[in-house]
This record gives C-alpha cells, structure tokens and sequence, in this order.
C-alpha cells in the first residue's frame, strides 16, 4: 500500500502560484518532520511557460521570507489526475479546466480550492493572480498561500492520521 500522501497545486502558468504553494506547502511539511509522507509538485493549466523557472518576484519575495522556490513550469495532464490525492487550484478558473480534464479521464479526482482550506476565508476565495501587478502582489499572495496550506497540512493529517 502506497501511504503517501500526493499533492498537487496548479495555476495557469505554472511560474507564480502553484510553484509557491508547493515551496511553502513542502516547508511545512518539513517543519512537521512528515516530508518522508508526501509528494508534492506544481503545474500549470496552460502550457506558456513550460520549462521556464519560476518568475523572479516570486522567488525573490518568497527568499524574503526564507522560502526558496525551484521548479520547473510543466502543463497539467491527465495522469496527473490518477497519480494525486488532492489537486488543489488556485482560482476558479484553474479548477474549471482542471476538472473538465478530470471529466475525461478520471471524474473521481480530488480537484478543490486551495484556499477552501482556510476556515477564515469564503469557501470560494480565491489565491490572486499577481503576474500583472506589482510586486505588492506577491507578499499578499504568500500571505494568503501560507495560510491556506496550513489548513490544508491540518485537514491532510486528520485525514489521514498523520
Ligand atoms: P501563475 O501566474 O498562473 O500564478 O503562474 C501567471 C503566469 C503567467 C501568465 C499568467 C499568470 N501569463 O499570462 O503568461
């Protein structure tokens, strides 16, 4: 039996977001001593920045704060979807066209709102997309990144008795 537990966080390209989360998510993880109990990884919905590394305002925000980010942008497909527990967008938009991939192939895939995991926010808020905006953007979207991957460690290690 495979007790691992896999997640899986997308955005739309792959540079800004979902290779946050996933640094933040992994940090925490590491901080709980459960890293040997988890696969984490990040893609993107699209496929404009496949093989690039992450956007500079978020590794030099991230780096702020002592989170390093290192990946490298990958499209979303669909055996992603049998291989991860929980699949986690961003937006809305991000978990539409990840479900309507799920539909094809897999409908029982786990596919939710990252920030559905905070209690403290709306069940359908929302991790912004700053890759238009200032860098202001990119401490706010840590912030609220931080906190929902919190919840979902919580949720994940009550579920799975971690
Ligand atoms: P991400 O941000 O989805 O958080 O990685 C974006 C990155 C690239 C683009 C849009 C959002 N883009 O249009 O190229």
């Amino acid at each position: 039996m495979n007790d691992r537990v896999s997640v899986l966080f997308v955005c739309l390209g792959n540079i800004c977001r979902s290779p946050l989360a996933e640094a933040i998510f992994r940090a925490q993880v590491e901080e709980a001593g459960l890293a040997s109990r988890f696969d984490i990884d990040s893609v993107g919905t699209s496929s404009y920045h496949e093989g690039d590394g992450p956007d500079e305002r978020t590794v030099r925000s991230a780096a702020r704060r002592g989170v390093t980010v290192d990946h490298r942008a990958r499209q979303i497909r669909s055996d992603d979807l049998h291989r991860f527990d929980y699949v986690l967008g961003m937006d809305s938009e991000n978990v539409r066209r990840t479900r309507r991939l799920a539909d094809a192939t897999n409908p029982d895939a786990n596919v939710r709102l990252l920030r559905s995991f905070d209690q403290a926010s709306p069940p359908d808020a929302e991790v912004p997309d700053p890759y238009f905006g200032g860098p202001r953007g990119f401490d706010d979207v840590h912030d609220v990144v931080e906190r929902a991957c919190r919840g979902l460690l919580v949720h994940i290690r009550a579920t799975h008795d971690l």
